[in-house]
């Protein structure tokens, strides 16, 4: 009985890990899809391409990419969708680390209006003439029309704006940048929970949030059904 435990307690783990391995491969995944979201691949006199060779990123298909020397994976630095014949954007949620998108030269019916949340580093876009600016004309520091594309340039800090969003946060926590148009409220040092309200050391909830969350929901699983199958012996 007792080594039937450890056996099932190492089985336990073994699938959690294979879980938080494909989580993770589905995250690369999604990463990579956006940059075939359209054949060819970015061309060296466009805008992103000028980008990226000057930020010594790598080509694949659409995107460019780079390794911040840091512990992250390489990251999309820059996506060229330009010409891809794209009538919706909704999600493209596997570039949210992009600091340059162009979507010129495509019959843009609308842009969801999330599509673009959590796209901190956003500093450049270009779109069809005709559509306005991820947040509006306020969340970008410059806005031009030209040669039948609109640049928005420069996202600006909704925390920094004199207007409501900041002090929509509760007490103990800060309002931080969430994307053009967007910010959110995360809790300040040693605060944590609903409202901010608990008090206490909680540093790598934010990072290994769905992570953990996951291995919970699996562990607990894992326990119930373990512990129904040991209680009928
Ligand atoms: C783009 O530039 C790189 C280096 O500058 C060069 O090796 C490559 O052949 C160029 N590609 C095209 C399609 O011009
Ligand atoms: C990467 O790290 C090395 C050593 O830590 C450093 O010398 C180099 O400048 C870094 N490169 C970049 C692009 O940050
Ligand atoms: C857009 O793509 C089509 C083919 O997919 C090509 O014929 C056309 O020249 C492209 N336009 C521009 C401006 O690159
Ligand atoms: C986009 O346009 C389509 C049809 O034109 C409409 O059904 C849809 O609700 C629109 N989506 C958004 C987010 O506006
Ligand atoms: C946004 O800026 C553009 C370019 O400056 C301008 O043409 C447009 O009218 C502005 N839109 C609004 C709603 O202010
Ligand atoms: C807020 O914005 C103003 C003007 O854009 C700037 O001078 C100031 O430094 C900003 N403050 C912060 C905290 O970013």
């Amino acid at each position: 009985m007792k080594m039937k435990a450890g056996c099932s307690q190492l089985k336990s783990v073994v699938l959690i890990l294979i879980f938080n391995l494909s989580f993770y491969a589905s995250y690369q995944l999604t990463e990579l899809q956006v940059c075939e979201l359209c054949s060819g691949t970015v061309l060296n006199g466009t805008v992103v391409g000028r980008f990226c060779s000057s930020s010594a990123g790598r080509i694949d298909g659409r995107c460019c990419l780079r390794n911040d020397n840091t512990s992250n994976p390489e990251h999309i630095i820059g996506l060229d969708l330009s010409n891809c014949s794209l009538t919706h954007v909704e999600d493209l949620q596997g570039a949210s680390t992009a600091l340059m998108i162009d979507l010129s030269l495509n019959p843009i019916v609308n842009i969801s209006d999330t599509a673009f949340q959590g796209f901190i580093e956003l500093n450049y876009i270009i779109l069809p003439q005709d559509i306005v600016c991820p947040g509006g004309n306020t969340s970008w520091g410059k806005v031009e029309v030209k040669e039948g594309t609109r640049l928005c340039e420069g996202q600006k800090d909704m925390c920094n704006q004199t207007g409501q969003l900041s002090i929509n946060c509760p007490e103990n926590s800060l309002c931080a940048p969430y994307g053009p148009g967007f910010s959110e409220c995360s809790c300040a040092d040693n605060y944590h929970g609903y409202k901010c309200l608990r008090e206490g050391e909680f540093p790598a909830l934010q990072v290994f949030g769905p992570l953990g969350a996951s291995t919970v929901v699996i562990s607990f699983l894992l326990w119930v059904t373990q512990r129904r199958k040991a209680k009928s012996f």
